[in-house]
């Protein structure tokens, strides 16, 4: 810590997610955005002379030996996030990590190692559960409003969202997966937490990859690169079963013809008192009473600060405290191994067992 003992940060990775890291670090009164890295050396270069960033390294291996460095964000591309966040721990550092927390299984539990070795924070991205309809829901279930949520049906339909298009958001061997592993990781995070982090067992899904080889369902994020190729999914759907006997269902898409929940994220929370609807920015609760269906509308305060903020919030909180982040280590773990299910499910056409076994 520097001085004025605010936290300072390092950003590994300067792309589109490193870029909001830094602005949402920046509203921090005790923080520091001190140093920042890029393989691609004038972006870096770019962010620090934009933000006021003190130091620029060319490595993400020097960064991560500044000894004035407290915490590193890894934004970098997801097969990097298991050498990149293992370098940190072993460096002393604090890490947010971004999603996935890995390309695979093995990777993941490589990083859950490593961590708990350094007796350091690792937290994983993932800011959908500081939305502030999300936070009264969970406030709800951890009140009993809900009783037992029992079943979830959750997902993020994309009609025509495929991100950067023959990048390494396309390959499967740099990115681990398609929309499961991009925007499925945020519905299924979302819902363990909703499920009172029962554990996930077993999985049966299957994947399809319909419209990206074809280069169809194209969308806005990221630029495409046509000289690079497409070998990841672009539908997915599938049955999570989890050992205190809940069920949760999965549908994603980065293309499909539909307009399935309006091409947007959405959960359904299905509990033995009460239940949720959550989606386009608004929520309900639903109960039974006097022998009638009623429902209760949630809706975020206008001048609501965001879910980003409270999220960079409660990383720095954990580093300061020691206390384990609500995104922790083993929620990255549970998401991993039930994505990697997702795909050993579909190659096989069988039911996966999920081994935890570290
Ligand atoms: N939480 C969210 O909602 C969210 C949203 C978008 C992206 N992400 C995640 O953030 C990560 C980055 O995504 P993005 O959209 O910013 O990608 P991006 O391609 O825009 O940025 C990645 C950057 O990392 C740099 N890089 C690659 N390897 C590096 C290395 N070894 N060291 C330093 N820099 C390196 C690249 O040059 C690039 O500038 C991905 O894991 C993605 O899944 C999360």
């Amino acid at each position: 810590m520097s001085a004025n003992d605010n936290i300072q940060i390092g950003i590994i990775g300067a792309g589109n997610i490193g870029n909001v890291h830094i602005q949402e670090f920046k509203k921090l009164a005790d923080v520091d955005v001190a140093a920042v890295t890029d393989v691609y050396q004038p972006l870096a270069v770019e962010r620090a002379s934009k933000y006021g960033i003190p130091k620029v390294y060319e490595s993400y291996q020097e960064l991560v030996q500044d000894p004035s460095i407290d915490a590193v964000i890894v934004c970098v591309p997801n097969e990097a996030h298991a050498p990149v966040a293992i370098n940190a721990l072993k460096a002393g550092k604090h890490v947010l990590l971004e999603k996935p927390m890995a390309v695979n299984a093995a990777a993941a539990k490589e990083i859950v190692k490593a961590h708990r070795q350094s007796g350091k924070t690792l937290m994983m991205s993932h800011q959908r559960r500081w939305e502030w309809i999300n936070l009264q829901v969970k406030e709800q279930i951890d009140k009993g409003a809900l009783g037992q949520v029992y079943n979830v049906k959750t997902g993020w339909m994309r009609r025509k969202g495929i991100p950067g298009w023959g990048t390494w958001f396309t390959q499967m061997s740099k990115s681990g997966g398609g929309p499961l592993i991009d925007i499925g990781v945020h519905m299924l995070d979302l819902s363990l937490h909703f499920m009172g982090g029962a554990k996930p067992v077993s999985v049966f899904g299957t994947t399809y990859a319909e419209f990206g080889p074809h280069k169809r369902g194209i969308g806005t994020w990221g630029k495409p690169d046509w000289n690079g190729f497409y070998d990841v999914e672009d539908l997915a759907t599938a049955l999570i079963k989890l050992d205190n006997g809940g069920t949760l269902t999965l549908d994603v898409s980065w293309a499909a013809h539909t307009s399935f929940q309006n091409n947007g994220a959405y959960v359904h929370l299905m509990g033995t008192e009460g239940g949720a609807s959550l989606g386009d920015g608004k929520g309900r609760l639903h109960t039974e009473l006097f022998d009638r269906t009623a429902d209760v509308e949630l809706t975020a305060p206008t001048a609501d600060e965001g879910p980003r903020a409270r999220m960079s919030r409660h990383f720095i909180e954990c580093v300061r405290t020691g206390q384990e982040p609500l995104t922790s280590a083993m929620s990255g773990l549970a998401n991993s191994l039930v994505l990697e299910a997702i795909y050993e499910s579909s190659r096989t056409g069988n039911k996966v067992d999920l081994d935890w076994s570290l």
